[in-house]
Parts: C-alpha cells; structure tokens; sequence
C-alpha cells in the first residue's frame, strides 16, 4: 500500500490547526501509520529540502521549518501521494482553491500551514530521512471495506 509524508509546519502547530488538519485527511480516508510531534534540526530541515538549495527562500525556509515544532507523519492509502497532494493544494495559499487544506487556512507561500510529499520515490526517501522504521505502525481499520 503506497504511504506518503506530510508535515504539518510551525505555522500550523502555532496556530492551533493540528487537530483541523488531521481531521481533513482523516476523514479524506487516509490512514494514518506514524505520527510525532518534533522541533527539527537545521540539519534535518536542510536534508529534507536539500531540492532548494541554491533557491534564494532557501535559509528562509529553513529558519522557518526550525523555528518551533513540526507535527511529522506518514499516511497510508490507494494512491495516497498524488491525492493527498490535492487535499492539501497549490504550494501558494493564495492561489489554492477553497476546499484545499492551505486555499482555505494558509497565509502564503512562506507560511502555506503543510508538507506532502511530490512523488512516491520522495515519499520513500522523506519517510525515512524522518521516521525509523519501528516507528511504523501496519495496521488495516476495520472500517476499510467502506473505504474501498
Ligand atoms: P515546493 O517543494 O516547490 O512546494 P510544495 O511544498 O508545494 O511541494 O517548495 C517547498 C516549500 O518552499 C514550499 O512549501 C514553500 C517554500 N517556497 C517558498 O517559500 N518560496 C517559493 O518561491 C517556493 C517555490 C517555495
């Protein structure tokens, strides 16, 4: 079953949309496999935008995702990469649709609220750059035959 990372930003744990947020993807029909609440590292920030580097927002951004603690997840689900892409929205609030998580609660594009993974390869590599293994939970909810 194919599993992606997401990651609610300070922005989102600041202001108190932890509980909205995994009520979106929760009801979504997501399965939620691992969850921690972490302050990361400027060292972790880095590798898990290592992409940006030469991108002028990218200390920018670091100095954001550090700057309090992050809430780091892994869902599970039938195309689960690609679809939570689309419950979260456009990388700019401002031109996301309402309906998307950050069309409806971001502020902008350096405060856009969440992380999701862009590709099942990326998926496999941030799940394992923020997750041990053990962390993992393989679980399958007894509701699932409503949500096939
Ligand atoms: P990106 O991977 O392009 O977007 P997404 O998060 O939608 O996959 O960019 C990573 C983060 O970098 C993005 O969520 C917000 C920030 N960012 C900026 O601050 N300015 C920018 O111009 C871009 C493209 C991204």
């Amino acid at each position: 079953m194919e599993r992606t990372f997401i990651a609610i930003k300070p922005d989102g744990v600041q202001r108190g949309l932890v509980g909205e947020i995994i009520g979106r993807l929760e009801t979504k029909g997501f399965t939620l496999v691992a969850l921690k609440l972490l302050h990361p590292s400027r060292e972790l920030a880095e590798q898990h935008y290592a992409v940006h580097k030469e991108r002028p927002f990218f200390s920018g951004l670091v100095d954001f995702i550090t700057s309090g603690p992050v809430v780091a997840m892994v869902w599970q689900g039938d195309g689960v990469v690609a679809a939570s892409r689309l419950t979260i929205g456009a990388t700019n609030p401002l031109v996301s649709p309402p309906g998307t998580i950050r069309g409806d609660l971001g502020i902008n594009i350096g405060r856009n609220l969440i992380h999701g993974s862009d590709a099942v390869e990326t998926a496999q590599s941030e799940i394992a750059l923020w997750f041990k293994e053990e962390e993992l939970v393989s679980w399958t909810p007894t509701i699932s035959p409503w949500l096939s």
